[in-house]
């Protein structure tokens, strides 16, 4: 018996990392995965990478800023599984920049995506799931939405309003049965690191030796953080901060 069985979960961002990850655990634990993304192909691979697990599975093709494909995910997912348990708002952009040097195209293209993504994926998910009064939404942040970083004042900031969301959204909707919790990682393997260690000029190894561990973190470990509040494992948790920072913050 698996810890999701039978839930219907959607994953923005799925087709790759974290998401990736977290598609493929839930898979494994007994969900229906809804996996949503704007990268078409690599999220049809990942689709069969699923089907191998779980065959009930579905790809959309998504942009999380766009309030009418957010409605088509929500009328694809509830007519294919006929209900949503989880929302894993993971979709997002990471941009390092110092701060004479951020556009307002730039400040605006992030904050669509990681801010108001999250909006509309809990505007347009939580009455679903007040349906049932039941469900568990984790909105991926980051630990730069909990301290400073140089060159990072566009993604912290957006990363500080998904943080604030969550505790709003947890406290309108817990009488309603349904929890909504924050993950908060530091540097972990995918895409995005490859990216901090080209722009900020820092090696690999010394990414890896930032933190207490002297490592960075590999996206199944986040993804097993997010099956823990996914399921029923935290049903005393909402609003909550999850960390997993190699003890990055431990050290403030
Ligand atoms: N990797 C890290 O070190 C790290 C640390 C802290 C927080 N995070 C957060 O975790 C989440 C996942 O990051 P990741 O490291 O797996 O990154 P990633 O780049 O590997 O994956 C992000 C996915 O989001 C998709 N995406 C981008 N814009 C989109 C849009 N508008 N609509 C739908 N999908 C879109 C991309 O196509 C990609 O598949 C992000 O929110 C990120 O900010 C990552």
């Amino acid at each position: 018996m698996g810890k999701l069985d039978n839930k219907v979960a959607i994953i923005t961002g799925g087709a790759s990392g974290i998401g990736r990850k977290t598609a493929l655990l839930f898979a494994e634990e007994g969900a229906n995965v809804v996996i949503t993304d704007m990268d078409e192909s690599k999220g049809e691979q990942v689709l069969e990478e699923i089907k191998a697990i779980n065959t009930k599975t579905l790809f959309i093709k998504h942009d999380v800023s766009q309030e009418n494909d957010w409605k088509s995910v929500v009328s694809q997912s509830t007519n294919k599984f006929q209900h949503v348990d989880i929302l894993f708002n993971n979709a997002g952009i990471y941009i390092i920049k110092p701060i004479p040097e951020i556009d307002l195209e730039t400040w605006n293209k992030l904050m669509n995506i990681n801010v108001t993504g999250v909006f509309l994926g809990l505007k347009h998910v939580l009455p679903v799931m007040e349906k049932n009064r039941a469900g568990s939404v984790i909105n991926a942040c980051s630990t730069a939405g909990l301290r400073g970083y140089e060159g990072h004042l566009l993604y912290g900031a957006s990363k500080g309003a998904v943080r604030s969301m969550t505790k709003n959204a947890a406290a309108e909707y817990a009488s309603k049965g349904i929890r909504i919790n924050s993950i908060h990682p530091d540097y972990i393997t995918t895409a995005m690191t490859d990216y901090a260690s080209e722009v900020t000029h820092r090696s690999k190894r010394e990414m890896n030796t930032s933190n207490p561990l002297g490592r960075m973190g590999d996206p199944k470990e986040v993804a097993k953080s997010v099956l823990f509040l996914a399921s029923d494992d935290s049903s005393f948790s909402t609003g909550a901060e999850f960390i997993i920072d190699g003890g990055t913050t431990s050290l403030l």
